[in-house]
């Protein structure tokens, strides 16, 4: 793992260092998303969401086009994913509960990406069946978020590459080595399925657009690590007859520990939606926190929460009221709250949603099939 102070580093695969998310707005070339935009968003929406509220999601391309092609009745629609290669954490999550957002305020189809050909391509341990297997899984996740069974359509990309082979090759013929090499980082050693792959991820873009044969405007929210994908599908996309796909980019969820985003691969640091309740308490008690050595410094100087995971994590996801959220802060600074209770409120607040959530996973069993793409 990087330390926090090392080179930032943010592609589909590895996201380390410490993230300036200035310096990816100039390094993508993308925009900040303004207060207008914001505003736009939750006019439509009937309220303004957290995760705009607070600029989680704070870049993006071409929104303002998305919004002018909705405002003028022109279709428009939704495309996110997920890359199955084991259970779903509350990172994976976040993008996920602001995509519910728009499909409510839009009324929009949403084509949800189950990439279980990629995961099967990068993880040297991952089986075939394996992957697949979690896209299955997976699907109780999303479906425990809230989608609408009539307008949420996942594809396996392994068991329904019907639906994408054809746009698959359109896209490959137009894209070459050295683009993929350059924006994913690839290099000759690696296997020919992942130098095609993207062209598999490009397809959803289109895939609404193609069966309803009309041009379909379409937005991706998601973090930003899932850029590069965008930038090659954009280049080609007009090529092909289609618009270019809109995108909407989040912050990462941190993990538990001291910097970095919450990843699958340090699975003490993740909090993971299948985790037992008191085992998730656990992983939070022993997060790492903004807090001095000691109780008695803590109440003589107070603690940090900008470097605290346990505070984004009422940031990001579980104290939604901002004047809550705010006296939290203040409390910290002030050596009022000290870093046990801190963990304590948030421990209990993630296990009662656990067990909510895992309710709800297991209800999705019986509409799992209705939410497959057909
Ligand atoms: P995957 O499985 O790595 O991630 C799924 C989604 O979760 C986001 N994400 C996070 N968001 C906030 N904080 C985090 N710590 C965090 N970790 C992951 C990712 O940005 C993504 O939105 N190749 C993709 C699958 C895919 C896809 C797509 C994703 C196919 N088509 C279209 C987004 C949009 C993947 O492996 O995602």
């Amino acid at each position: 793992m990087k330390k926090e102070n090392e080179e930032m580093v943010v592609t589909p695969w590895e996201v380390s260092g410490k993230i300036d998310y200035d310096k990816l707005i100039e390094k993508f070339g993308t925009k900040r998303i303004t207060q207008e935009l914001r505003d736009r968003l939750a006019k439509h929406a009937g309220y303004m969401h957290t995760q705009l509220r607070r600029w989680i999601f704070f870049s993006h391309r071409d929104l303002d086009w998305w919004l002018d092609t909705y405002e003028k009745g022109e279709p428009v629609g939704l495309y996110t994913g997920r890359g199955p290669s084991g259970p779903v954490h509350l990172g994976h999550m976040l993008p996920w509960f602001f995509t519910k957002y728009m499909q409510d305020a839009f009324d929009a189809d949403l084509y949800f990406q189950m990439t279980d050909d990629e995961k099967f391509l990068f993880y040297d341990d991952l089986t075939l069946d394996e992957s697949v297997g979690y896209t299955y899984d997976n699907s109780l996740d999303l479906i425990a978020v809230g989608f609408d069974a009539e307008k949420t359509h996942i594809i396996s990309d392994v068991n329904d590459i019907d639906h994408l082979y054809r746009y698959g090759l359109e896209v490959a013929k137009r894209v070459t080595c050295s683009t993929i090499k350059a924006l994913f980082g690839l290099n000759d050693s690696d296997n020919i399925g992942m130098i095609f792959y993207p062209a598999i991820q490009a397809v959803p873009c289109f895939l609404q657009s193609v069966r309803e044969d009309r041009k379909v405007a379409v937005m991706i929210p998601a973090a930003i690590d899932q850029d590069p994908y965008w930038r090659m599908t954009r280049d080609i996309s007009e090529k092909l007859g289609f618009y270019k796909p809109a995108q909407i980019h989040a912050k990462f969820l941190p993990g538990l520990g001291a910097g970095g985003k919450m990843s699958a691969s340090m699975p003490e640091t993740a909090i993971f939606t299948i985790d037992p309740p008191e085992v998730a308490e656990k992983k939070i008690m022993g997060a790492f926190t903004g807090g001095q050595p000691t109780v008695r410094e803590q109440r003589e100087k107070g603690g940090n929460p900008g470097v605290c995971s346990v505070y984004a994590y009422y940031f990001f996801l579980f104290e939604e009221d901002d004047k809550k959220l705010q006296e939290i802060e203040q409390a910290c600074k002030t050596g009022a709250l000290v870093c046990g209770d801190c963990k304590a409120r948030l421990a209990g607040i993630i296990s009662r949603f656990l067990v909510d959530f895992q309710e709800k996973r297991e209800k999705a069993r019986d509409n799992l099939e209705s939410f497959l793409i057909k």
